[in-house]
Formats: C-alpha cells, structure tokens, sequence
C-alpha cells in the first residue's frame, strides 16, 4: 500500500505582532521569520516523521527550491513533485506572544495542478492505496473523482473552508478530518458533536474526526461519538498543529492502529508541535512523540466537559420547551436514554422531568413579570395543556398561583415606581 498526498507548498513569512492587526489599522511586527509550510508540505512531513513513506505530489514555482529540498530531508519521495513557471504559494502569518495567528493566502503555483498533470501522478496508484487531500490546491474535486474511480482510500481536510468543499462528493470519502469551522461549513449543526453526528449519519462510508483546539477532538468510532482531550502545554505557535495531527493520524490509520489510539498519539504529537514556532519545523518525529505519550497529561481546564453537556442540555430544553422529552434530548446528545437520564440526575442533582418542570415554571415567571400575555396564554406557551397541573406545580415551586405571582410582582414595581 502507497501513500500520496497531493498538496500545497507554501513559503510562510511570520510577523510577530501584539495583538492581529484589525480592519484600517496599521501596525509594526517586532520579528520577520521564513519558514518552509503549505498544509500540503506540512502533513506529508508529518506523515514521513510519523514512519510512513509518503509521496508528495503539487506544484512549486521558480522560487521554491527550498520547499523542495525540505520534503526531501525530511525523507518524503518528491519524484512526483512538479516545477512550474510561476510565484510558489506564499502565506503571511501574524503571530501574537500567546501564540495565536492569523494567515493570509497566495495560491500561486499551488493553483496550477492540470488534470493531465493529475492524471499522470494517478497513473503510478492503484486500489487500496491512499489519498490525502487539503483544499489549498485547485482541482481537488477532480483528484477525489479519479482517485475514487481507481479504488484509493482517501483522506480528505477540508482546510482552509471554501466554496470549492461544497462541490466535493463526501460519500467518497473515508476519513473526514475537520476543525469547528469546516464541520460547520459541512454539517451545518451549531456544536462539534451535532455535527460528527449528522456528517457520519449522512455519508455511511465516512470516519469524521473533528479537532476542537485546545479542547481537543471529537470523532466516530464503530458509529459511537468519542472525545480524546488536548494535551497540557505552553503555546507559542499553533500554525501547523493541525496538520502534524493529521499526519499522524493518517500513519496511525494506514499501519493498522485503532481509530482510538491514533487519535491519541496524533493529540500529543500536535501538542508538541504547539510548543516550538514555525510549521514544518515544529513538527515533532516519532520517537519523541512517543516518548511524550506516557509524560504529557490531558488539559481538562481547557474543557469543563460537563459544563459543556450542561450548556448543551439546557440549549435543548430552551429551543425544545413545548415539545421536550428524555428521548429527544438523549437523540441530540448521542447517548442511550438511560445515560441521559443518569447524567441529567449527575450534572443537576434532579430527574429530567423536575428539571423540565422548573425550566417551564421560569419561563412562565418570567413572562407573568415582563409581558401582558395572559396566565391562559403563558401556560400555554410554556408547554402546558393542563392548566390546573400547571397551576399546582407553580404554586409548588413560588408559593403562589401564578396568576397571583402575576397580581404581587406587579405590586412590586408599582410601588417601586411610586
Ligand atoms: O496549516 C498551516 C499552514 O497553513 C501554514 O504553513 C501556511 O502555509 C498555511 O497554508
């Protein structure tokens, strides 16, 4: 089995700055550094540190030698690595103290793969060979539909999200490697999970693996949503961290790993990258990963897991009010009805159907306070067919009726108004 990966070359240009520089301002940086990058370049030197012989395929202009002879000392095969007439891509990174950047893009040559040329790198790859793909070249639906038709495998990070993902056809994917602004782009759902769950559910023959930063990654394994937590670690510069968890991940995949241990390997070596600025450069090799493996620990400050899953709770029974059961929360979080109602009981000390309750009873206080809709009419909006059912739970949770509640909470402010 061959690897391929058919991608950018950039040349990045690093500016220090306080802070990203806003729309109309100018500001100075305190440091121009040059550092060879390109998702493309990036992830087939991860895959080559990660131990997996890689080759390289994309286009690099006049100016691009030394991408070129950093793959090669890197140990990935540039045989198939094609020299155009043109500018090599280029990106102008700002990079602030904490390590946070921002990247403008030139495509440049990274523009100019024809599908003749395409055609000619397929020819050397047959069935149960694999494919990765970035969306910094063009023609990469071109490249998924021809390496589909011979059988490859393909790998495919969405990154940086275009218009040009939407043409792809994700059902010839098989492993989906995204960040929260790519799942959305794709699965159109507002959180991480929603939208693992909705890509994985509408393209069967999809492994989606959504990286979440800091916090993590969230991905499917045997149809079951898992989260593997970042690594703790002091960050300098995240340019690239993406692309080594990708590389190894992929080396993880094709050497025969579990999903779960891959993910695994592929967080801690992305957390090593995060520590050391550049991008290629920062990109760690196996052993040190491995070693690294049995020292790092999770950074469970970044997520407060279950400060997550409360909030996600919470947003179901506000958007759902009306309609709201155990069953339907269970289906958006992705568990058994018999976890969620565990959970719900953990996180907030009650069953599902108190917590409705007092979700409703608030609502209901809320509109008896601040608008002039009737008790009949706020029952009813708060999801209640049974009014006087309604009238006794309130009364349970404020010590009065609501209408009341209503009658003395308007004394309240007539007499503040007084
Ligand atoms: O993913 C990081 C890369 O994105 C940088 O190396 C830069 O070239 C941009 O393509």
């Amino acid at each position: 089995m061959k690897v391929l990966n058919f991608g950018s070359c950039n040349i990045d240009y690093v500016y220090t700055v306080d802070r990203i520089v806003i729309s109309g301002e100018t500001k100075e940086s305190s440091s121009l550094e040059v550092f060879s990058g390109g998702k493309g370049l990036n992830q087939s030197i991860a895959i080559a540190k990660a131990g997996t012989k890689v080759y390289h395929a994309g286009c690099v202009g006049n100016d691009g030698e030394m991408l070129i002879s950093v793959l090669e000392e890197n140990e990935v095969d540039v045989s198939l690595v094609k020299r155009v007439d043109d500018k090599t891509g280029h990106a102008i990174i700002q990079l602030t103290d904490d390590g946070q950047n921002s990247i403008i893009l030139y495509r440049g040559a990274n523009g100019l793969l024809s599908k003749e040329y395409i055609d000619e790198v397929l020819k050397d790859f047959c069935c149960g060979d694999v494919l990765l793909l970035q969306n910094e070249t063009n023609n990469v639906d071109y490249i998924i539909d021809s390496a589909y038709e011979k059988g490859l495998k393909i790998f495919f990070n969405p990154a940086p999200f275009s218009e040009q993902v939407k043409k792809i056809d994700f059902s010839k994917i098989s492993y989906l490697i995204v960040n929260e602004i790519e799942a959305q782009g794709i699965g159109g759902k507002s959180t991480p999970e929603e939208n693992v769950k909705h890509i994985s559910e509408k393209y069967q023959s999809i492994n989606v693996i959504l990286t979440v930063g800091s916090k993590g990654a969230f991905y499917t394994d045997c149809g079951e949503i898992k989260y593997q937590p970042a690594m703790k670690v002091d960050v300098v510069d995240t340019t690239a961290a993406g692309d080594t968890f990708i590389g190894y991940l992929l080396s993880g995949i094709t050497k025969g790993d579990t999903i779960v241990s891959a993910v695994k390997r592929a967080t801690v070596a992305s957390a090593i990258a995060v520590t050391k600025k550049g991008a290629a450069v920062s990109i760690p090799k196996r052993d040190e990963v491995i070693m690294a493996e049995k020292i790092l620990k999770p950074n469970l400050c970044a997520v407060d897991k279950n400060q997550i899953l409360k909030d996600k709770i919470v947003k179901y029974l506000q958007d759902n009010l009306c309609v709201a059961s155990l069953n339907g929360l269970a289906k958006t979080l992705c568990y058994s009805n018999g976890y969620t109602s565990e959970l719900i009981n953990k996180l907030f000390g009650k069953p599902f159907s108190e917590l409705l309750i007092d979700m409703r009873c608030n609502l209901a206080a809320e509109l008896l306070i601040n608008t002039d809709l009737s008790v009949a009419e706020i029952i009813y909006n708060v999801g209640y067919e049974n009014a006087s059912f309604f009238r006794k739970i309130f009364k349970n949770r404020y010590g009065k009726t609501p209408y009341a509640f209503k009658k003395m909470k308007k004394g309240d402010s007539d007499d503040v108004k007084a």
